[in-house]
This record gives C-alpha cells, sequence and structure tokens, in this order.
C-alpha cells in the first residue's frame, strides 16, 4: 500500500515525539518535509531525522503535490489559519488540539474541509492507546453496569515551570479547559457517546503568572483567560458528568478520572497518556482490582491518529479521530466558557456517533 506522505507546519515543542513515531512506528505514513517561522527548528529536525526537505514557509508545503496530509503543529490560536489555508489548498488536515479556539472557527473549519470534500482530523489520539480502547471494551461489555455519571478533575499549577515558551496558555484559546479538557472529553465521549446539554462556573485566580522555564525565566506575563472551570455535563444517554480543569492548584498526581456504572466503578487512566492502569470496583470484591489492558499502543503514541487517518484514507473507512468528534469536543470546551460567561444550561448542536473500537493488528504500526 501506498504511503501518505506528511508536511509538518511547526516543529516546536510537541513535535518531536510525531517525528520519532512517523519514522520509526507508523508504516501508513512518510514524512514530506518540515517548516516552521524559526527556520532553525526545522533544520534541525531535517538534519536528526534525515528528512526530505525543508519548506520556506507553510505556502511551500501547501503547494507541494506530493504531500497528502498537512499536520498541523502550530499553536492553539494560530491552528485556524494553518488549517483553513491548507483546506484551500486542497490538503487533507490532522492537526494539533484544538481544532479552533472559538466554535465559530469549529464551524467554519468543517463546512470548508465538507464544500472540498477533504478530510480533517485531530489530536488528541490517546483515546486510541491501550488504556482508554480496554476502558471501552470493558465498558460496552457491561462491566460497570449502566454508566451514571463520571467525574474528571485535571489540577496543575500551570506549565510556566517546564514549556519554554508557556505565555499562550494564558491568553485566549488557552486556559487549562482548550489545553487539557481535550483529553478528558475525547475520552468521555468516546466512552459514554455524545453529551447534549451542559453548565459551568469559571474564574481567573491569578492576574499575573511569574515563567520560571528556559529561556524566558523571570518573565510576567499577563492572564488573560480563566485559570479554574468547573463543568457539568449531560449526555445524551441520561449519564451526568462532571469536570473541573485549573492551572491554579497544587497537586502531585493525575487526580480524579472516574466512570461511575449501576454495577460498579471503575478508574480510568490518565487520559493524556496511551497505557493504564484501568481499576474496577464491583460490589462482589468490595475493593479495587486492576483490569489488564486488551489493545497495542501503550506507551506514548502520539500520531497513532494521524496514522489511523491515513490508512481510513486508503481503505475509505471512517477516521478514528475524525471530524465529527474533534468538532463535537470543541463544542463542549468552549461552550463552558459559553455557559460561565452567560450563565445557564447550554444546548449543544453537533451531531456525535462514538469511532469504531482500535482492532489489534498483525503488525505493529500498521492500522487496519
Ligand atoms: N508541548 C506539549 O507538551 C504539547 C502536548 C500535547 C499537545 N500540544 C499541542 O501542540 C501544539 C503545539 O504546541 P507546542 O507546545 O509544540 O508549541 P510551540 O510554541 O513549542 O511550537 C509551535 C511551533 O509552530 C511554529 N509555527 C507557528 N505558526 C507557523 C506557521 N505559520 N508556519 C510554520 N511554523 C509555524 C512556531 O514557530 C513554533 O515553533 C498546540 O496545539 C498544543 O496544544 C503540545
Amino acid at each position: 500500500m501506498k504511503k501518505l506522505r506528511v508536511a509538518f507546519i511547526g516543529v516546536g515543542s510537541i513535535s518531536g515525539i510525531y517525528l520519532d513515531n512517523l519514522t520509526q512506528v507508523f508504516r501508513d505514513v512518510e514524512i514530506a518535509g518540515v517548516c516552521d517561522l524559526i527556520p532553525e527548528r526545522a533544520n534541525n529536525a531535517k538534519e536528526k531525522y534525515n528528512l526530505p526537505r525543508v519548506y520556506e514557509n507553510m505556502f511551500e508545503a501547501f503547494e507541494d503535490p506530493s504531500v497528502d496530509i498537512i499536520l498541523n503543529l502550530t499553536r492553539p490560536h494560530q491552528h485556524f489559519e494553518v488549517t483553513r489555508l491548507a483546506l484551500e489548498h486542497g490538503k487533507h488536515v490532522y492537526t494539533e488540539k484544538p481544532l479552533g479556539i472559538t466554535m465559530e472557527e469549529g464551524d467554519a473549519l468543517v463546512k470548508l474541509a465538507k464544500e472540498r470534500g477533504l478530510l480533517i482530523a485531530g489530536a488528541p489520539d490517546t483515546f486510541l492507546g491501550a488504556g482508554l480502547q480496554s476502558c471501552r471494551k470493558y465498558i460496552d461489555a457491561g462491566m460497570i453496569g449502566d454508566p451514571v455519571g463520571a467525574a474528571a478533575f485535571m489540577i496543575c499549577r500551570g506549565h510556566e515551570t517546564w514549556h519554554p515558551d508557556p505565555d499562550f496558555y494564558y491568553q485566549p484559546g488557552g486556559g487549562p479547559m482548550l489545553d487539557m479538557g481535550p483529553y478528558y472529553i475525547t475520552a468521555l465521549v468516546s466512552l459514554l457517546g455524545p453529551v447534549s446539554r451542559l453548565v459551568s462556573a469559571s474564574k481567573r485566580t491569578f492576574n499575573k503568572r511569574l515563567i520560571t522555564s528556559q529561556p524566558h525565566a523571570g518573565t510576567e506575563v499577563d492572564v488573560n483567560t480563566d485559570t479554574y472551570i468547573a463543568g457539568t455535563m449531560q449526555f445524551a444517554s441520561g449519564a451526568i458528568g462532571t469536570i473541573f480543569t485549573t492551572f491554579d492548584v497544587y497537586y502531585p498526581t493525575q487526580a480524579r478520572f472516574e466512570i461511575y456504572g449501576s454495577e460498579g466503578t471503575m478508574i480510568l487512566p490518565d487520559p493524556n497518556y496511551f497505557g493504564g492502569p484501568i481499576q474496577i470496583f464491583r460490589p462482589e470484591t468490595g475493593k479495587f482490582d486492576e483490569l489488564p489492558l486488551l489493545f497495542d499502543y501503550q506507551e506514548n503514541s502520539r500520531g497513532l491518529g494521524l496514522a489511523d487517518m491515513a490508512a481510513a484514507i486508503q481503505s475509505g473507512r471512517d477516521v478514528r479521530a475524525g471530524m465529527e468528534q474533534i468538532h463535537h469536543v470543541l463544542e463542549i470546551l468552549t461552550g463552558f466558557e459559553q455557559s460561565a460567561r452567560a450563565g445557564g444550561w447550554l444546548d449543544l448542536k453537533t451531531p456525535y456517533h462514538r469511532p469504531q473500537q482500535m482492532q489489534k493488528a498483525a503488525l505493529k504500526g500498521v492500522l487496519d
């Protein structure tokens, strides 16, 4: 089968794991070239991974006839423009999360892709990993009965201690819900199905943040987005989900991520990762027991969603981390902001169907 060719737009912090996995793990794709506003970053990647070319700018990548998919690894507020231009040049796009930073952006991109007969897919793809795919299999098999509710708490004190350019996390389009919410919400909808309505409250605890990571250590950043967001979601199934995400609070580990069923409770793995552990509580045992992982991809497999997209384009099946999912997730994420501002419940309008379960492939790095 022909390998689909991918061009990187953005070679910043997250690009390394994509470069590793697309050159070493996934066999349905190959890298056509890379591009960054900071040419040194693209040149370093070309040298380290022995890549065919560096594009001078994103338009050169969009105009390369050998490129099938544009990989958008820019910052969230840049996603819309890069994805829009790539679609206008006739390319499929796989974007880092989120799809855009407002629902208007998301709606416009989905409309454009449909008009052009192109696909957008996007991160996170951790829900395709061994951990969350095994949870899905166990929940669908009835191991906790009918899902009643879920709780997801993402607690940390922000990214300014480690990210080299952390200011964007505190600007519109950043914040803990748009940044970390995608992992939790994608996991929840892929397990429980669509959300029909939501309500939320949010606040900004600190107006300034001090960067302590290099190279900007000592710089203060103005905070222009809320950093403590608590939301309640009603799923179409009737289950009720509670989520809060914050950059304001100290917590040493992954906090709560649980699904409650009529016959048991499941503690899910951290949805920022691909592996386990999964724990289940059933009344017969009266304690939590660990469940085995049933699928491939336990280690950091970023790029899995892109490889799945490439295989789907070849075979004509639906993309797992597809446009309907990233659009529905964006509506939930931005819906929390909207509900917190306006007060009251917000009814959601985007459709959502859970993607196909992963299949165990004969060969690692090859998707069905
Ligand atoms: N850093 C992480 O740990 C992490 C983890 C998961 C997901 N993400 C997501 O990945 C995306 C990128 O994050 P990051 O941390 O790598 O950011 P970053 O700032 O480190 O990298 C972004 C890169 O994009 C480049 N860029 C922007 N516009 C461009 C354009 N028009 N043409 C060419 N290059 C362009 C920038 O020069 C920069 O090098 C974000 O959506 C983020 O949410 C990041």
